[in-house]
This record gives structure tokens, sequence and C-alpha cells, in this order.
């Protein structure tokens, strides 16, 4: 028999950790059993109320009268009950921009924030994307075997950004770099996120100095006047918050492809079939499991359950996707999950987000046409943190290719 997963010294179901990476539904079922919302310790030391149920979600993230994206609302935080270099604190201390922000100064940052994400050109982004996606290929196709992970799917949205950002080449390797640290959530994360900032700092001043067709200048010039910082922590945002997501959507669209023979044994059917997989994985692996923090602007209740004012309160995208009082037989083409959340803050980067993705992963198809897991029963070991659901590692074999003509045909611009 197993058993379930441990509780907390305070006995709360824990959102983070080898055995939350290695069983989240369980600890979701945990959640669950204290009602629509539920206390969870979602770092040593952090506590935070979860919203488990897709109705209690969709209630609270629509009420903004109620709830509020601030951060300087934390009174943990503020009363110093968070430990100072907390995991959780990167994606969750306040910063000036779109995310920690509610109202008219909400609606200022998101005119910005919209504005310059609509201003990429799809076709141009899905070009950047192949060519990255080449690149990368190319380093691994003579060996047979890659991680899909560490060789692909976390490169490959970096490799983008920088491009999209305006960086020059020698500053898109120390961004990558610096973002691969970040990213890594380990003890150099605090590092890279200081490399990062310092480098979008050069780049919001270059971008003043030489303005291009590119997301940095789009934020300097945008008609909200948004200050250097509010612009550096915009762009600081939208990487960050893309980042992780887009790697993970990519690796379970490609696992749903490559291991499903509903999928794989009809990939002829191409763009259709690859797109059936973007949805699937968006309901059943959402790639940001556990976010959305919002504080009760007062006390309150939730469905019954009281939400104290000052508390985090975390949406469970992933535990409300699959919320057993789910109606039974949506399908995946539904369109109600909340991968991408809901309400005001609803992700802002649907479309260029699904255009990285299924480039990215029409690319490896392509062009490791005869890829396959290494082990298609074994689990996807997770990484610990509470907030993404994005596998560690993804071991691939193929039969080994030449680099030289991945290359040549990145060159002529066309497919192998
Ligand atoms: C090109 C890639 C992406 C970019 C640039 C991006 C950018 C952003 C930004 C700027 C926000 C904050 C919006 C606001 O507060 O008004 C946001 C929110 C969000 N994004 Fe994305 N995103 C990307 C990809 C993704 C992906 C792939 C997913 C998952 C499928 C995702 C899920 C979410 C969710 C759940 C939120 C709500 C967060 C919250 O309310 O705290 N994003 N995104």
């Amino acid at each position: 028999m197993t058993l379930p997963p441990a509780l907390s010294s305070r006995g709360c179901p824990v959102l983070h950790g080898a055995d939350f990476a290695a069983r989240p539904e369980a600890v979701y079922d945990q959640l669950r059993a204290q009602g629509p919302v539920g206390w969870a310790e979602i770092a040593p030391a952090v506590n935070a109320l979860v919203v488990t149920s897709h109705r209690a979600a969709v209630t609270l993230l629509n009420d903004t009268n109620g709830y509020s994206k601030d951060a300087r609302r934390w009174k943990d935080l503020n009363n110093g009950y968070v430990p100072a270099d907390s995991p959780v604190l990167a994606m969750m201390a306040w910063r000036p921009s779109v995310l920690y922000t509610d109202g008219q100064e909400h609606a200022r940052l998101r005119w910005a924030m919209d504005d310059c994400l609509s201003r990429i050109d799809l076709h141009e982004l899905r070009e950047i994307t192949e060519r990255s996606a080449r690149t990368l290929i190319a380093g691994v196709t003579e060996q047979g075997h890659a991680d899909l992970m560490a060789d692909f799917a976390d490169t490959l949205p970096m490799l983008v950004f920088a491009e999209l950002l305006g960086c020059p080449e020698e500053m898109s390797r120390r961004m990558v770099h610096a973002c691969q640290a970040l990213i890594g959530a380990g003890p150099e994360a605090a590092q890279g996120g200081a490399d990062f900032a310092a480098i979008l700092q050069e780049l919001i001043h270059l971008r003043r100095r030489q303005p291009g067709q590119d997301l940095t200048s789009w934020m300097i010039s945008h008609p909200a006047r948004l200050s250097n910082d509010e612009c550096l922590n915009q762009l600081f945002c939208a990487v960050g918050a893309g980042i992780v997501p887009v790697a993970a959507w990519m690796a379970w669209s490609l696992w749903l492809l490559l291991r499903d023979d509903a999928y794989a044994g009809n990939l002829s059917a191409g763009t259709v079939t690859i797109r059936k997989a973007l949805e699937k994985a968006l309901w059943e692996y959402s790639p940001m499991a556990n976010f959305s923090a919002h504080y009760a602007t007062k006390e309150s209740w939730l469905q019954g359950a009281v939400i104290p004012a000052g508390v985090p309160v975390l949406i469970s995208h992933a535990a409300a996707n699959t919320d057993p009082a789910l109606p039974p037989g949506l399908g995946y083409g539904n369109r109600s999950h909340l991968a991408w959340s809901t309400g005001p803050h609803r992700c802002p980067a649907v479309s260029p987000a699904t255009t990285m993705v299924q480039a990215g992963t029409e690319t490896i198809l392509n062009l490791l046409w005869d890829i396959e897991l290494a082990d298609p029963a074994a689990d996807v070991p997770l990484r610990h943190g509470p907030f993404h659901q994005c596998p560690q590692a993804m071991p691939v074999r193929f039969r080994p290719k030449p680099a030289e003509r991945i290359i040549r045909t990145t060159n002529a611009g066309g497919t192998a």
C-alpha cells in the first residue's frame, strides 16, 4: 500500500520538494479534502491558501474588489516570517510590473504589455523559433540521444526571447546564461536574477540610444510612458513568466505525441494532431501549476472557506483543471481550462506562446523524425518548486544524423 504524502509540521499538504514532484495529484487530493480552498506549505516555513476547485478559482479570479495582486499586503513577509532567501520570493515578492498591480495601475501597465506583445509578427516569431530549434538540434543530432529538457526545451525560449528583446549577439549569450541560472531555482538563482536584471538595464539604455523593432524599444516608447524601472520589471516579468511555462508546455506536448499511440500512430495528420496534443497538455499538465497569488482585501469567505486578509491565496491551475467536480467528457478542444488563468491577469501571451510551442514541437518532429522516448513507461520526474509543472529531464533517442545537413537546411530555410 502506498502511503499518502507526508504533511508539514503544521499539518498541511506540502506543495514543494521531491514528494510533491513525484506525486502532485496525491497532494492535490489532500488539499481537496480541506474543501475548495486549503492550506499548504509552499516552501520551508512559508504557508499559503491554495484553490483547487475550478468554480472557486473562476469566482476569485474575477473578483477584483475582493482580491488584490499587490504582494505588499503579504503579512508574513512584512512581519519577517518568510525566510529572506526563500525560493518562492523570486516569483512572489512585489515588483513594479503588471503582475503585482490592480485597477488603474494594472490597466496602464497591461495596456503597454498587450500592445508590445501584439506587435510581435507571428510569422517572424515562427521563423526565429524554427531557426533557434535547428541550432539546438544540430548540437545533438550526431550523438543519437538527447535530454529534451536540457538540450532543447529549456534553452529554446531563451534564444527566442533574446532575439525578441533586440539583444545584440554578445548580450544574448550573457542573457541565456543568466536565465539558465535563474530558472535552475538552485543556489545560483538569485545571482542569475540579478545578472538578468543588469543585462535588461543595459539593453534598455542601448535601445533608448538606438531604437529598433523589438520588445524593449516598443516598451520604452509606449504612450503609457513607463519609467526605466517599470520597463525593466515589465520585461523581466514577460521573460520570467514565459520561459519555464513555454519549455514545460513544449515538453509535455512532445511527451504526449511520442508516448500515446493515438497521436504517435497518426503523426502524418501533422498540424492538427500537434494542436490536439498542445490542448491536451494544457488540460492535464498545466505548465503554470500553482500561481496567480492574490490577497483578500479584507477577511472574507470563498465558497464556505474563510480567507483572512494578508495571506497569499494561490490558484492551482493544475488541480482546477483536474477538478473531479468538472462535467465529465469536456473534451480537450474545450477551452475552459485555467492553464492561462482567467480574469484581468489572464496570460497576455497566448498567441506568441502558442506559436513558439507549436513551431518548436514541429521542428523537432520534422528533423528528428524517428525520435522516441528512451523509456516510454518511465515516470517523468518533475522539478521541485510549487509553481511550475515542468519535467526535470526527458531522455530521448533517434538515429544519429549529420549535423551538417541540419545546418545546411537552416541556411537554406527549408526542411530536412
Ligand atoms: C511567450 C511566453 C509568455 C509570456 C511573454 C507570458 C507573459 C505573461 C505576463 C506578462 C503575465 C502577467 C499578466 C498580468 O498580470 O496582467 C502572465 C500571466 C500568466 N501566464 Fe503567461 N506568458 C507566457 C507564456 C505562458 C504559458 C505557456 C503559460 C501556461 C500555459 C502561461 C500562464 C500564465 C498564467 C497562469 C498567468 C497568470 C499569472 C498570475 O495571475 O499571477 N504563460 N504571462
